[in-house]
Order: C-alpha cells, then structure tokens, then sequence
C-alpha cells in the first residue's frame, strides 16, 4: 500500500486517558510497574494491568506488546502495551519499530482508531521522535501485496486514524508545540511515503520496472512539483553523444533501451549550495557473460535500489523543500547476456576518456556510475555529490546484510554524512579507500581494469568510482546489503527496503 494510504496521522492534545479512541497505546521501560503512565492506566483499570503483565511475563523487552480490554473502565476499548527497552535502547530504528507494533496491533485488533502516548524522552528529541513515530506507523504498514490473489490481501485494513497523545499530567500545549508537532507529522508522512515508494519500485519485478520504466516514474514525479522538480531523460543516442561508453557497453546486451534519468529541484531563494545524489539503477543484473549462479541472480531485480532511493527521495525533497539545489542522477540499464552484450576483454572508453578493459562484466555497477559521476561532475558541477549502489558482494562480507559500506576521501563530507546517517538510524560504516589497493585495477593494455582480486572487493570498486569522481568532493554508499533483507522487523517486511531515502532527504531538507 502506498504510505499515504488510508490512515491519517494527527496529534491529539488532551487528556490521555480519556482519548475517545478504540486502543490507545503506550510504551513502558525496563520494570512496567515502577514506569509512571503504567501505574496511572493500572490505576484507571482497577490494577487489571498488573496482573495480566505478571501472567503473561510482559518484561518490557523491544517488541513485546500486550493487549486488555478496558471494559468500561476507559473510554478506549482496548490498551495497548508496548515494550521500548531500556531508554538507552530507545534509538530511532527501534522508535519506528515500536510505532509499526502499535499500528499492526491495532489492525490486528480491528480498531479504526488509535492514540498513542509517547514517552518523554527530555531534552529537544520530541519533534524527531514524533518523525519517527509516523514513519514506523506507514513502513510498518507497508505491503507489496500487488500480486497476491487471495481475498485477505484485498481487503483494505480496518485502521483510519493514528493521534499521538501528549497530555498525562494537565499541561497545555504552547503554540510553538504545536506547530513543531504538525511539521514532524508532515515530514514523517513525506519520508515514509518516499521509502515506500522507493520499496515498491524495489520489489517490481525486472519486466516492470524498465529503464523506462523508471525514467516514466521519475517524470510522474516532476508533475507532482511543477515550479521546482524538473527532469530530462536521455536516450542512448543522446548518451552516445555524450560520450557515456562505458554505461552504454552495460546496457547493450538487453531489449530494453537504456535511459539516463536528470532530476533537478531548485528552490525558489538564491540555492546555498549545489549537491547531486547518484543511484545505481541497472534493472536486472544477471552478470551479463561473466554470469551469475543462478542463486545470486535470482534477486538481481533489486540492483535498481540506488535510482530507486535517489528517485524517490527527490519527491520528498520537493514536499518538504531545500535551501539547495537538489539533482538527482542515474544511470539505468539491464546487465544481460545476448549476441550484442559486451564481453569480458574488451576496452572501453569512458565519458571522461579513461580507458578501462573489462575484466569481468558482472562488475557493471562501477561503470555505470563511473559514467553518472563524470556527468554529474562536469555538467552539473554541484558543491558536493552523493553515489548510492548495490555494488559489491564484498560489502556484505565486511559488514554483514544491514550495514552500508561508506567511503570517501573527503573527511569533512564523509562526517556530516555519517551524522546524518546517525540521526535518521540507518545503519552505516566507514571502509578506508586503501589507496594501495588500486594497484588491482592495473591493466596491461588500458588506462585500468573493472576489476580486483578477491581481497577488498568494496574498496578496489570504491577506487574504481573515485577514479571519475577526482577532486569534487564525493560519498560512496555501497548498499548491497542493506537494500534488501530477507529477514524482517516491525518497520521493514522482507523484500526492498528503501534504504538511504531517510538519510538523502535529511541531508538536503535539514539546515
Ligand atoms: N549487483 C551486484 C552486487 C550485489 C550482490 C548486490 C549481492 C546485491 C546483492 C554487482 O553488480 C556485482 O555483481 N558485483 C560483483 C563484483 C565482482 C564481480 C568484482 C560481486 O560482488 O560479486
Ligand atoms: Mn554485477
Ligand atoms: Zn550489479
């Protein structure tokens, strides 16, 4: 379903207690019984609390919840009882996590509205947690449901309304309070809706979502913005001219036309600055002659997750507006074996000149973007650029499914992005770009080859792409891992993730 969806967000001041909602839902750290909203709501239902917590062993772990019944006692019918961990543990993942076990509960209990309390976590970290609150409401939400037949997955879900509480104690709400309520609600919903948007292009399958397609997808979303977001597609003829030989070679393999996708955002003040963010986007990478088992390939529809996130994150961007001149950027293709697909051997020549020999044409990711990077440093110029890519097996060997492989050489953008990444929660960590390294890309009849050795596999294809990025201060994201999951969690069922869309829109709309 799409994040906005049926089920409308809103802040509810008043009285907690007396919410006229059907569940109304709190969190509880560590010992429930000595956490001040626990007693108050035990008191209200006569110490039912107490007792159900203790017969059903709720200890308030992450992820534990609790239903009962308010009989009367309450003008909700059911309570809600959700476990937040210890308050350290309250980071902003398990936030969402704990916001999507409200909303799946409620669904499950059948309930069209729902209040929750959320904790006081003091200091200024209200308005986030309210952002982050939503987004768990709509990615726990989320369904890529388009395929299934059965009735059950037809059946839209009973939940309409979600309103935050934030009155236990009689205080009033300043207008100030207010305000910043409603803007977190309207960037959570904007985030959400982004991500989700970015998990469904993910989970289409590779006959849908086309180079074409994508580019289609990104001209859909110009039109929402007319005024600020603007797009140019480019054919392969237009790309040719440009000199794009290597993202051509890619893509020649396959039936379906390559497209080279351009978003731009501009403000309507003087922008402060100029930032591009690329996405890998090759819509099906079976390896191309240098071919994959077929185990490795049978999830390749999601090497598209970059263009995905950087696509889809541009809708957000224009919603919520920046200070900057946004661009987005990507490279789109499909990694295929025919009698026109490039072959391993052979040389080609690259927008910015550089002539690579192909070692491996399974390693197509880097030379797609190698071309996206030299567009974007030379035609766009931006202040600072941004690449988001499947790239490497590797990454996943060092750092495992959820965590995305960073590298750069610039030190000041490297850290402002790894804030960013910080505060938004998506898991992410910095590989040194071993300048040593590049020594595997030496080529006996070229300026370098596409691929290294065994050892080191993100770094040599992050030295690969810093090769075009030269002295525009650059971030590589490598998110093959966390692109897509197989297992799950309340804010993330299996499939495409939407990862990065978090953290590029909270780069380019927080000043
Ligand atoms: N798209 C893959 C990387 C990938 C692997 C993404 C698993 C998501 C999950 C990329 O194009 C690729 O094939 N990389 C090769 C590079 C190698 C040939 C140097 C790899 O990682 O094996
Ligand atoms: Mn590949
Ligand atoms: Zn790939």
């Amino acid at each position: 379903m799409d994040a906005k969806g049926a089920i409308q967000v809103s802040h509810l001041p008043g009285p907690a207690l007396q919410a006229t909602v059907d569940l109304v839902a709190f969190v509880v750290f560590g010992d429930p019984t000595r956490d001040a909203v626990f007693k108050a709501v035990d008191q209200a239902l006569d110490g039912v609390l107490t007792d159900v917590c203790r017969s059903e062993n709720f200890e308030a772990k992450t992820g534990q919840s609790l239903t009962v019944h308010t009989h009367g006692r309450l003008p909700a019918r059911r309570v809600l009882i959700v476990g937040g961990g210890s308050r350290a543990e309250f980071t902003n993942p398990n936030i969402r996590d704990v916001a999507a076990t409200v909303a799946q509960a409620a669904i499950k209990a059948g309930a069209v509205s729902v209040g929750m309390l959320l904790p006081n976590l003091g200091g200024n970290r209200e308005a986030l947690l309210v952002q982050m609150a939503v987004e768990g409401i709509y990615l726990g939400t989320y369904k890529f449901g388009r395929y299934l037949t059965g009735d059950d997955h037809k059946r839209p879900t009973s939940l309409k309304s979600f309103g935050f509480l934030t009155d236990l104690k009689g205080k009033k709400h300043s207008a100030a309070q207010t305000k910043s309520y409603a803007s977190a609600i309207a960037r959570g919903t904007a985030i959400a809706a982004a991500i989700n948007h970015a998990r469904d292009l993910i989970n289409e399958p590779a006959a849908v979502i086309t180079p074409a397609a994508l580019a289609a997808d990104a001209q859909a979303i110009a039109k929402k913005h007319k005024g600020s977001l603007t797009v140019t597609v480019l054919d392969p003829k237009k790309c040719a001219e440009l000199g794009m030989g290597m993202f051509l070679a890619v893509g020649q393999g396959s039936d379906q036309e390559a497209r080279f996708i351009h978003m731009t955002y501009k403000p309507a003040k003087k922008p402060k600055k100029r930032i591009c963010f690329i996405g890998k986007g090759v819509t099906f990478d079976s390896g191309g002659y240098s071919l994959k088992p077929s185990q490795s390939m049978e999830d390749m529809k999601v090497d598209m997750s970059g263009a995905a996130a950087v696509i889809s994150a541009m809708d957000a961007i224009a919603t919520l507006g920046s200070d900057y001149e946004v661009h987005a950027v990507t490279a789109c293709c499909e990694n295929l074996v025919s009698g026109r697909a490039y072959k391993l051997g052979d040389v080609l020549t690259s927008m910015d000149g550089t002539t690579v020999e192909i070692n491996n044409t399974d390693a197509e990711g880097r030379l797609t973007l190698g071309d996206a990077i030299t567009y974007t440093r030379t035609k766009i110029q931006p202040d600072e650029m941004f690449d988001f890519a499947t790239l490497t097996g590797a990454c996943m060997v060092a750092l495992g499914p959820y965590t995305a492989g960073v590298m750069s050489d610039h030190e000041q953008l490297v850290r402002s992005w790894m804030n960013v990444a910080e505060r938004t929660g998506e898991d992410m960590w910095r590989l040194p770009l071993n300048m040593r390294l590049r020594e595997q890309l030496k080529s006996p009849i070229a300026d370098m080859r596409n691929t290294g050795d065994r050892f080191g596999g993100a770094i040599t294809a992050g030295l690969f792409l810093k090769t075009f990025a030269k002295d525009t201060p650059w971030v590589h994201v490598d998110i093959a891992g966390p692109a897509s999951l197989s297992s799950t969690r309340p804010s993330q069922p299996k499939g495409g993730t939407g990862f990065a869309v978090a953290s590029i829109v909270e780069y380019a709309t927080r000043h």
